[in-house]
């Protein structure tokens, strides 16, 4: 990716002149001002990508425009600085530094040096656009926001829209697959943090271990295998928002640290004796009741109510009433398109299963039912109740008949020891969960940790994270 606009500030008429020679040797678009006022006019006019800028002008200093810059709301507006500087005044351009510019060169300078400047920033410029991609990218299946006209849902939307104005720490619960991390983007979108990070850390799924140095990074030699300093996603979400997904998870050493970072704002990488500050909007989910959680010993409760600042629970999918179909008829569109497959849509038998049907996972669950009914449809005009599959509720299923199982083995089974019916249930549930660990673990009344920690110990999975 290179960049395009360039625009040359200085009142040295020859200055001006074989930069913009060696410039538009370059491809680059040109501009340049000899005056402060004539940079602001055009600055006002245009978007620059990078600009070359001299500290001591006629009509004022260099300085007030990175100033300027500085202001800017958007991160993506502000062009990157390389001041031009006599070779008397080093200080201003470290003076310049400070305040945000991207290099500095020293008159004379040679053809060989801009070049070298310029290389720089355009690999700078494209690990900035990459970084705005990403943390601006809206995958496909988000984009369109939090869907559903039941009071419910209107209600959650105008919830997240009041407390995206404000930097307040908010706490979203509800059961898998609700939208817990829908919400939570749609929160960082619509505040004034959007065109910052974004980040999203899934507690349940790091390993114990690693996971403080997820969150706060570590320094070099912290521990075996930190062989870099490495930046945690706090400090990744500096002035940006994280979402501490799964929060119910985390060790009570976590817990203790999270909440100096609540109250503080401050923590040190794992190994480092510095102690860094961030300025981050915290946004938590999980699937548990958290406040049993903090009756039962499992989760500090100074911490539970620094999360709890602005609660947003959303109602599970059964109890939204006609947005099932609505939410039915848009994945329908989605997933015809994306496995090219045209269909007529549901038949009305199909239509009353998908609203008699109990969604123990929700949204996630809706979506790939649907997916799932429209590849097996394929070919036939209408989706029918058979391609939905939804009277083999494996959830019901497992249920009802896991204690049985248990008790009654049959007659040719040889008796096994604990650790093989634990391993063979716990196969079982995530064969009906369609490996979906969080359902699983529910299920089965353990914490996802607890899940994966039996997963490696039974060699049922590769390690994760
Ligand atoms: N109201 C909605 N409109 C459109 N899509 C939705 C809606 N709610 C959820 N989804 C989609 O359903 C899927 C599950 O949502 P999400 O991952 O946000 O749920 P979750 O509550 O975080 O689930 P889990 O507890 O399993 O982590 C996602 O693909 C999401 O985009
Ligand atoms: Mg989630």
């Amino acid at each position: 990716m290179q960049f395009d606009k360039v625009l040359i500030v200085d009142d040295e008429l020859v200055i001006r002149k074989s930069l913009e020679e060696q410039l538009r040797c370059n491809r680059y678009t040109v501009a340049s001002a000899s005056t402060l006022s004539a940079a602001e006019n055009l600055l006002a006019k245009d978007n620059f990508d990078l600009v070359f800028l001299d500290v001591r002008l006629p009509d004022g200093d260099g300085k007030q425009l990175l100033k300027h810059f500085n202001s800017l709301p958007d991160s993506a507006e502000k062009p990157l600085t390389v001041v031009i500087t006599g070779y008397g005044s080093i200080e201003s351009a470290v003076a310049c530094m400070k305040l945000g510019a991207f290099d500095y060169i020293i008159k004379p300078f040679s053809l060989q040096e801009i070049d070298v400047v310029l290389q720089k920033a355009e690999s700078f410029f494209h690990l900035m656009k990459v970084n705005q991609f990403f943390s601006s990218q809206v995958n496909d299946e988000e984009s369109v926001g939090l869907l559903g006209e039941s009071p419910a849902i209107k209600h959650i939307r105008s919830l997240i829209t009041k407390v995206a104005t404000t930097e307040a720490t908010v706490l979203i619960t509800g059961e898998n697959g609700t939208g817990k991390e829908l919400v939570a983007h749609e929160i960082h979108r619509q505040s004034h943090l959007a065109s910052n990070p974004y980040i999203t850390v899934n507690c349940a799924a790091i390993a114990e271990n690693l996971i403080e140095s997820e969150f706060f990074g570590h320094e070099k030699g912290a521990f075996t295998n930190a062989i870099q300093r490495r930046l945690g996603r706090f400090e990744l979400a500096n002035n940006g928002t994280i979402l501490l997904d799964e929060i119910a998870e985390i060790s009570p050493h976590l817990q203790a640290k999270l909440l100096r970072v609540l109250q503080e704002k401050e923590f040190e990488r794992v190994g480092g004796t510095k102690t860094l500050k961030v300025n981050v909007r915290v946004i938590a989910s999980t699937n548990r009741d958290l406040r049993q959680s903090v009756l039962k010993g499992d989760f500090r409760e100074d911490l539970y109510y620094r999360l709890n600042v602005f609660p947003i629970e959303i109602p599970p999918l059964r109890e939204r009433g006609d947005d099932i179909l609505l939410l039915s008829d848009f994945f329908l569109k989605r997933y015809m398109r994306k496995h090219g497959i045209q269909l007529k849509g549901f038949s009305a038998e199909a239509k009353s299963a998908l609203m008699a049907h109990r969604w123990p996972g929700n949204v996630r669950e809706l979506q790939n039912s649907i997916e799932r009914a429209i590849i097996l449809s394929n070919g036939q005009e209408w989706i029918f109740p058979n391609a939905l599959n939804l009277s083999a509720n494996p959830v019901i299923e497992i249920s009802d008949t896991a204690g049985e199982t248990a008790s009654t083995p049959s007659q040719e089974e040889p008796l096994v020891n604990l650790e093989t019916v634990e391993k063979r249930h716990i196969l079982r549930v995530l064969e009906a969960t369609h490996g979906n660990r969080t359902k699983a673990a529910g299920l089965l009344d353990i914490s996802t940790r607890t899940l994966s920690n039996k997963l490696k110990q039974y060699a049922l999975c590769e390690t994760k994270g």
